[in-house]
């Protein structure tokens, strides 16, 4: 029999609910699934068929530890997305380049810890008014991702010591202005499953005050079904022709499967202040694929997922 792994992390050994109705969809479809906690040194990888990345949301203090198991599991399994794209994916610095091949991202100053910016440097690079956005360019779940006025000398302050905190730990300080469309318009993620439009859902806002980390892993989503026009499909397939393009243009793209479309991604975008959709985020890593907010989505995802099986086994 087929064998595939869930991978999640060990906060959710069971998945996350989401992903529960998975494991029946695939019984229903003759391929056993499992879910497996990434870092569990039980975990035989070997014996799976197909190893899909589903919720190891811990993995953004421990980018490293995650990108040895995946090698490790990509030597032993299929492993979906692939290696090379996890590697790509699992540091934001990809919008760079997705914004060099032509995608409008939202506007980023990047601030490197090599560079050992000093306070006054950091106030320079943030903007003079409005509010802001300080964020980890390795991050999952909103962590580590704060909210600050640019003009009130104390929050100001706060947001170069937020800064600062995760320059000192070695990673890349993303600063971003606030854009006020995730308040009244809210955020949109448009879901592809193998390469084909699904689904979109509409996310509210995260950087609103509540400042409760569910176990320290994820913030908490308000979630919502929402029809996406036929421009917003258009650029999200943009974003992710535009992603393959630059996978594929890499030297080293390990794994015979790599040139298939994406067996899942999701495309968050926003509007910036003069109402144009901007790309905040393209997830090809740990996703929540909102599969309950869409008819048919849990079905396209198993379907999707027991191909991508049924192949790797061969
Ligand atoms: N520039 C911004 N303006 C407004 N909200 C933002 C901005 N950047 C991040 N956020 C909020 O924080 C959330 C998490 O940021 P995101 O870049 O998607 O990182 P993560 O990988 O943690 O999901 C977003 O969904 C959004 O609600
Ligand atoms: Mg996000």
């Amino acid at each position: 029999m087929t064998r595939i792994g869930l991978v999640t992390c060990s906060r959710l050994p069971d998945l996350d609910p989401e992903d529960t109705p998975l494991l029946d969809a695939l019984a229903a479809r003759g391929v056993s699934a499992d879910a497996v906690v990434w870092d569990d040194e039980a975990v035989r990888w070997e014996e799976y068929d197909l190893v899909v990345v589903r919720s190891a949301w811990d993995y953004a203090q421990r980018r490293d530890e995650f990108l040895a198991w995946a090698e490790r599991v990509c030597g032993v399994a299929r492993l979906v997305n692939p290696l090379a794209v996890i590697r790509w994916n699992t540091d934001k610095h990809y919008l760079r380049e997705l914004e060099a091949a032509g995608v409008r991202i939202v506007p980023t100053q990047w601030l490197e810890p090599e560079r050992h910016l000093s306070s006054r440097a950091l106030h320079t690079r943030f903007p003079a008014h409005g509010e802001m956005v300080i964020k980890p360019a390795v991050s999952a779940g909103s962590l580590d991702t704060g909210r600050y006025t640019a003009i009130d000398p104390q929050s100001r302050g706060l947001a170069i010591a937020h800064a600062r905190r995760l320059l000192g730990e070695d990673r890349t300080v993303m600063a971003q202005r606030y854009l006020t469309s995730v308040d009244t318009v809210g955020e949109r993620a448009h879901v592809f499953v193998a390469g084909e439009y699904s689904h979109s859902v509409l996310k509210g806002a995260m950087l609103d005050g509540r400042d409760v980390a569910v176990d320290g892993l994820y913030k908490e989503e308000r979630i919502s079904a929402v029809e996406a026009s036929p421009e917003e499909v258009e650029m999200a397939h943009e974003v992710i022709a535009t992603a393959r393009q630059l996978l594929d243009a890499q030297p080293d793209a390990p794994g015979a499967d790599d040139h298939l479309p994406f067996l899942y991604a999701r495309v968050d975008v926003v509007s910036d202040d003069d109402g144009r959709p901007v790309l905040m985020e393209l997830e090809l890593v740990e996703p929540s694929l909102f599969p309950s907010y869409a008819d048919g989505a849990l079905d396209r995802l198993a379907d999707a997922i027991a191909a991508r099986a049924e192949r790797a086994a061969g």
